[in-house]
């Protein structure tokens, strides 16, 4: 019988790789609070109809990247592939509309089928925020802040570049599309077969191809700064003058344009040139008209997501977590002797462990293994007088304790000193 493993792009999760996505949504969670983000947790599973309507049917989550299926009662489904959706969607169905300004965090597991590699899974998980009911760009350098912030703090920003850009409100986009297609047509035959299926429906995305043929008739094609309102150009303004202001460094990238069509004004990704192709760590931008095309009230929206997977491949080497007491029992009723002095250690706070097979030997070299600062030999005998050995792993030192004075003395006993 074959051996079952996990699903192509999903992954098991644990030791080093899960306490850094541990490490990574704890100073995410600690940060995001500090500005005032209160965490939704949505559904996996939600309907179809709620990315069909909101991502774009040109996009290349919703033309090839779904996980979606009928369950057995019928309904069309899909394992979410980002989180906004689904914050609008819980917004309208729990008229939350009456709270804005709302700020709203969420993290977990997000699939989409796309080819694994490095950086890039099928089950991944974001972290994200969602800032809705403000229009001013106040709100769009609060969350830039705030993600530069978790940045920073992970100590990651060494490799990371903040790119931005506009796409400017409808007016701006109706007026630049025709200007750019227009350029388009004169230049259809060096254009992608993917770019020029784009032409009719969403020909703003070709300004994002990667393909070589495409980049080159970009790089002569109109900008759409110069199609914006004087409404967005002045929003854009702002935004610029304020990133300055708060001394968060960026580069305009005029051709970056997003794959999601619910986008609007400023769209950015903190990209990184540490991990090959997958170079977008903290991505997102406006989103004005979301909420009410999903048949919500008019809600200004403005967020991100962070790849957690992406940033845990970035991240320096962890500290260190508290190293554990062994408790090295010797006999059956040490054995049952430890059990309960392990939970009194653990009551003081002390992250304790219980060799619980072999010889002194054996057990001396697991407290060796998961590396402990002192191993508690507990023997029948010094357990009927009320003491223990204790040795300190760090300098081999061994001395008697008295079990009243143990918690006392491992809580005094400074982990440093023990080496
Ligand atoms: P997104 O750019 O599609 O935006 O994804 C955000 C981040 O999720 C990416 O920058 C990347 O770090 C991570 N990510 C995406 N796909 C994968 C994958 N297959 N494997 C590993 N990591 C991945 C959104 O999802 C928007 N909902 C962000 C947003 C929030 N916009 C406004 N609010």
């Amino acid at each position: 019988m074959s051996q079952l493993q996990t699903v192509r792009g999903t992954r098991d999760l644990f030791q080093d790789t899960n306490q850094r996505h541990r490490f990574i949504e704890a100073t995410a969670s600690r940060v995001v609070e500090l500005y005032g983000f209160d965490e939704i947790q949505t559904p996996i599973l939600e309907p179809a109809g709620l990315f069909l309507r909101s991502l774009g049917d040109t996009s290349d989550i919703v033309t090839k990247q779904m996980y979606l299926f009928k369950d057995l009662g019928g309904d069309e489904l899909v394992l979410r592939p980002e989180g906004t959706a689904g914050v609008a969607r819980a917004f309208i169905q729990e008229g939350m509309s009456q709270l804005t300004p709302l700020k709203l965090f969420y993290r977990g597991p997000m699939f989409r089928y796309e080819r694994p590699q490095k950086g890039r899974y099928r089950q991944f998980h974001q972290f994200g925020v969602e800032l809705l009911g403000v229009e001013k760009p106040q709100a769009d350098l609060e969350v830039l802040a705030c993600g530069y912030r978790i940045l920073k703090e992970l100590g990651v920003l060494g490799s990371i570049t903040l790119h931005l850009n506009t796409i400017g409100d409808e007016a701006s986009r109706t007026t630049y599309r025709d200007v750019l297609v227009a350029y388009l047509n004169t230049r259809k035959s060096e254009l992608s077969q993917d770019s020029l299926s784009r032409l009719e429906k969403n020909p703003l995305r070709i300004l994002d191809s990667k393909d070589p043929g495409d980049r080159s008739v970009v790089a002569s094609a109109p900008k759409l700064s110069d199609s914006l309102t004087p409404e967005a150009k002045a929003f854009f303004t702002a935004v610029l003058t304020g990133l300055k202001a708060l001394e968060i460094p960026f580069i305009i990238d005029d051709n970056l344009v997003r794959g999601l069509d619910y986008y609007c004004h400023t769209v950015f990704e903190f990209t990184t040139d540490a991990l090959g192709s997958q170079n977008a760590v903290l991505a997102g931008g406006r989103f004005d008209g979301l909420i009410k095309d999903l048949g919500g009230p008019e809600t200004p929206g403005v967020g991100w997501a962070f790849g957690i997977d992406r940033l845990a491949e970035l991240l320096p080497n962890l500290t260190a977590s508290p190293q554990p007491i062994a408790l090295v029992p010797l006999g059956e009723e040490a054995e049952q002797a430890a059990l309960l002095l392990a939970e009194k250690l653990r009551t003081a706070g002390l992250k304790t462990d219980i060799g619980y097979s072999g010889n002194l030997a054996k057990r001396m070299k697991r407290a060796d293994k998961i590396g402990a600062r002192a191993a508690v030999i507990i023997g029948s005998n010094e357990l009927a007088a009320g003491i223990v050995q204790v040795k300190w792993l760090g300098t081999g030192v061994q001395e008697s304790i008295a079990l009243s004075e143990l918690g006392t003395r491992l809580t005094q006993f400074p982990a440093s000193a023990s080496k």
